[in-house]
């Protein structure tokens, strides 16, 4: 398939007399696809029941009669003001109980019965205008579920909803009770309408309750989106996407894309580093006008598997933004490089955020294409350069990776919930897996731990994964690849108890975890050999072979170079060594990468994705600072 370039456009924003030339310069550009409408609602129906669809038809055949393909949003993420006089208690509530209000975005709780109404109504006009307009090509569904952290409400409507979804889970108060060990503290409740939200109690809330109300959030954000797909499919047959974003885990990403054609997210490398992820400064200066080297990738994989194989890039960063604690330029080609890692990694589309750069309201910092004064900013030359590369390079076909990680969003809400130490965290664990495994040049698939095939993998880590249902043990005991699983995997049941038998409980495997401890950052044990551990060591038990032990004779791992349990957090050269000793195992061949250089295979071609300032050499090929080089991929 030819991947396409698009870009994010709000006509709403400009005048008329310009929309032309603007569609005009996006086709120069070799741009093919523009979404809007996403923020557009106070516009599209400015009094209730009063609609305006003569603008948006206008800029709808200006865009199209360029050439252009639409991108549609609900705009169900900015309700106009009047909304919330219908409804003030629509507003999403914080923690400590106070409402958040009017005056920016995402202002609404997912469990609000009238708005979700509003979203149908909305959904529906729109659906029943543009639904079988051929000019539209596309869907996109609200806006960044959970951006600004807005999954989680502690709103009437958020416990209303909660104490009915614990009716339909628990059946009976009686075994809601045993299920989260209520005996404990005389925590029994005698009816679901008595039980409260998790956050306003004395002390620590039971985890169990903690983690029950994280299922029903997720559950809540699933439901919420798909009151507008129900509403939706029968008007249209364009695909439905949502737009997601980096290390936003407070929802089930792969329920919600179930419901979903297409999965996209937002990408913004420079916002990252200093607002999402843990670093060094050392690393982060490294990096600081390229971003992360694999952060970008893990979402291209994260999303690639919550798509179902389909996914795009639906805002791509094309300089500084405005959001975080700093926020510096790209590094001259970096736009470039970000725009090829997400084709290399399988993305359809990639859409630049935003085409012109607003001199006006919140983000009036965030650079376009253009700059306000509509002269052409840096990434736009990148952009074009992209699009002639497009047309000359072939086909890109994805190819199943040699390597899954299994990812799982519950686990996410358990560690959370009960982390144990103070830095445990489910995402930096398996983020740290990910990057050893691309450290390797390896590429890596990201698998749903509800839904595990690991068929023709040759490698699979389960890191972290708080449960392993009983699809996962299966997969996990008859995977004909090499599999390693912890540290702290199937230490919980799901409802945030300790199973007994105790944990990890593999058939294969004679091993228990007698106890556990959690160290501060500044604990490391060295492993002879190599490496480090820190953060968190497991106490084991039983008959399965030691392979790796710290110096002070606590055991790393057991099994066997091809079925193993981690029971450390391992440091990067510890994950380094045993990937590389499992990797030799089956015959994966793996080589350490230049720093900041990185690889993704498609079915034909290998990219090398070069996030350094200096030129680096791969494969014999020579890939320079901030750039990407592919050359054909010699087959196994
Ligand atoms: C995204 C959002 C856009 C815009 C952008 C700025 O989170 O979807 O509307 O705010 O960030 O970087």
């Amino acid at each position: 398939m030819k991947r396409a370039l698009g870009v994010c456009y709000y006509p709403e924003h400009w005048p008329e007399d310009e929309w032309a030339l603007d569609a005009q310069q996006m086709v120069d550009t070799g741009i093919a696809w523009v979404r809007i409408g996403e923020f557009a609602w106070s516009r599209l129906e400015p009094v209730p029941g009063q609609f305006d669809f003569d603008w948006l038809d206008r800029a709808i055949n200006t865009l199209a009669a360029a050439g252009l393909r639409l991108v549609l949003g609900t705009p169900t993420a900015t309700p106009p003001r009047w909304m919330i006089d219908r409804y003030p208690d629509m507003l999403a509530v914080a923690a400590d109980g106070a409402p958040r209000g009017f005056g920016s975005r995402r202002h609404y709780c997912f469990s609000h019965a009238g708005y979700r109404s509003e979203c149908e109504r909305i959904a529906r006009i729109l659906g029943e205008r543009y639904g079988r307009d051929p000019r539209i090509h596309a869907w996109q569904i609200d806006n960044e579920y959970d951006c600004h952290d807005t999954a989680l409400s502690w709103s009437p409507a958020a416990l209303a909803g909660f104490q009915a979804w614990c009716a339909a889970r628990y059946g009976t108060i009686d075994a809601l009770n045993a299920a989260w060990g209520n005996v404990f503290w005389s925590m029994e409740y005698s009816r679901f309408d008595q039980i409260g939200l998790p956050n306003q109690t004395v002390t620590e809330p039971n985890p169990s309750h903690v983690m029950a109300f994280r299922r029903y959030t997720s559950d809540a954000v699933v439901a919420f989106n798909r009151a507008q797909v129900d509403v939706l499919r029968p008007l249209t047959d364009a695909p439905l996407i949502h737009n997601y974003m980096g290390r936003i885990l407070a929802f089930d990403h792969f329920a919600v894309g179930r419901d979903l054609d297409i999965a996209s997210w937002d990408s913004y490398p420079l916002g990252f580093p200093f607002d999402r992820i843990e670093g060094d400064g050392a690393s982060r200066l490294r990096f600081l006008r390229q971003g992360d080297p694999d952060f970008q990738a893990f979402h291209h994989d994260l999303y690639r598997a919550v798509g179902r194989g389909r996914w795009w890039v639906m805002e791509q960063q094309p300089g500084p933004v405005n959001w975080a604690p700093y926020n510096t330029a790209p590094l001259d080609g970096m736009v470039r490089v970000w725009t090829w890692e997400a084709f290399a990694h399988g993305a359809e589309v990639v859409s630049y955020f935003r085409w012109r750069q607003a001199p006006f309201a919140q983000e009036q910092m965030h650079a376009g294409l253009l700059r306000p004064d509509r002269v052409p900013a840096p990434g736009r030359a990148e952009a074009i350069q992209v699009a002639s590369e497009i047309a000359a390079l072939p086909d890109i076909a994805p190819v199943q990776a040699p390597v899954a990680i299994v990812f799982d969003y519950a686990s996410v809400w358990a560690w959370e919930t009960q982390p144990q130490g103070a830095d445990f965290d489910y995402f930096r664990l398996v983020f740290s897996a990910y990057r050893a495994l691309r450290r390797a040049g390896l590429s890596v698939d990201i698998v749903p731990a509800d839904d595990p095939d690991l068929t023709g993998y040759a490698l699979t880590l389960v890191p972290g994964c708080a449960t392993l249902s009983d699809a996962l043990q299966t997969a996990v005991a008859e995977a004909s690849g090499a599999v390693l699983v912890g540290p702290r995997s199937n230490a919980k049941t799901t409802e945030m108890a300790i199973p007994v038998p105790l944990p990890p409980a593999l058939p294969w495997l004679d091993i228990t975890v007698a106890r556990t401890e959690s160290l501060p950052p500044d604990y490391v044990s060295r492993v002879p050999g190599g490496g480090a551990i820190g953060h968190w060591l497991e106490h084991l038990e039983g008959s399965a072979p030691r392979l790796l032990e710290t110096e002070d004779g606590h055991t790393v791992l057991v099994g066997t170079a091809r079925k193993a349990y981690l029971g450390a957090w391992p440091n990067d050269a510890l994950w380094d060594r045993i990937i590389a000793d499992m990797a030799t195992e089956v015959g994966l061949s793996c080589a350490k990468m230049p720093d900041g250089v990185r690889l993704r295979d498609t079915a034909t071609h290998r990219f090398a994705i070069n996030y350094g300032a200096e030129a680096a050499t791969v494969d014999g090929h020579t890939v320079g600072p901030a750039d990407v080089a592919w050359w054909p991929r010699e087959r196994d």
